[in-house]
């Protein structure tokens, strides 16, 4: 494969260092949680140039636009039914505290990902410094069955937030998720507690799962890429 990476801009370069290192940390035989995003995409592209080497991978993707990518790549998809213990996922996130809790959920694919997440031994976050932060200011993500969509922007306002549907680009109306769902983008203040909040969210009737992430910081490391390399980072 060429090396392109001179050609880009330093945020790219710093998602294709992160993205490259976190591919390598991946064993041979292993069944690999493949997350959604820029910064997975260059995983799954060391990944791939890895397997032609000879490693042995099945992969379990979050999203269609994962999965298309995965077979663009030859990379085997596997899912929860046939796999449902993942050995590591890598995903990447849209804001990092230092507690390494995570706003996820830029692209609609948050319910997935939770789920792949949860399924995993290992979770291995990958993103450019950008995305690290020392308190979430980014909307809070929350998919949504399209029935309930009222009374979870009830809910959300009467939690201080302020709700905004997604609509498409190149689609008129809302976004509509791999799962069928809608998306509510939701703006807080300030948010004091994260875990609270992410239960609260959760808790709604009608609720799939929103882009709040605590539960994970004891198996999470987190590749943080710069624009000439690496920092991993562990609790
Ligand atoms: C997908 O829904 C998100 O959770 C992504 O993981 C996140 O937006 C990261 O994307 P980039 O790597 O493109 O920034």
């Amino acid at each position: 494969m060429s090396d392109t990476s001179g050609a880009m801009d330093s945020q790219t370069r710093a998602k294709r260092n992160a993205g490259y290192y976190a591919a390598d940390m991946i064993p041979d035989n292993s069944i690999v949680g493949l997350g959604t995003g820029s910064t997975v995409f260059f995983m799954m592209e060391r990944l791939a140039e890895r397997m032609g080497e000879g490693l042995r991978v099945t992969g379990i993707a979050t999203s269609f636009q994962t999965e298309r990518r995965a077979y663009e790549y030859g990379i085997p998809i596997t899912s929860l039914h046939e796999h449902d213990h993942i050995d590591i996922a890598i995903d990447g996130a849209d804001q990092i505290d230092p507690q390494f809790r995570l706003i996820k959920g830029r692209g609609a694919a948050q319910t997935r990902e939770r789920c792949v997440a949860a399924a995993a031994e290992v979770f291995v976050i990958v993103a450019d410094e950008g995305k690290l932060t020392d308190w979430f200011t980014a909307p809070v993500p929350v998919e949504v069955l399209a029935f309930a969509v009222p009374i979870v922007m009830n809910g959300l306002v009467a939690l201080g937030g302020t709700p905004v549907i997604r609509e498409g680009v190149k689609k008129d109306g809302p976004v509509i998720t791999d799962n069928g769902n809608w998306i509510i983008d939701c703006t807080f203040p300030h948010i004091e507690n994260p875990e609270e909040l992410q239960c609260t969210i959760n808790a709604m009737p009608g609720v799939l799962s929103c882009g709040i992430f605590t539960e994970f910081t004891g198996k999470t490391s987190i590749v943080v890429g710069t624009s000439d390399g690496v920092e991993v980072r562990s609790l």
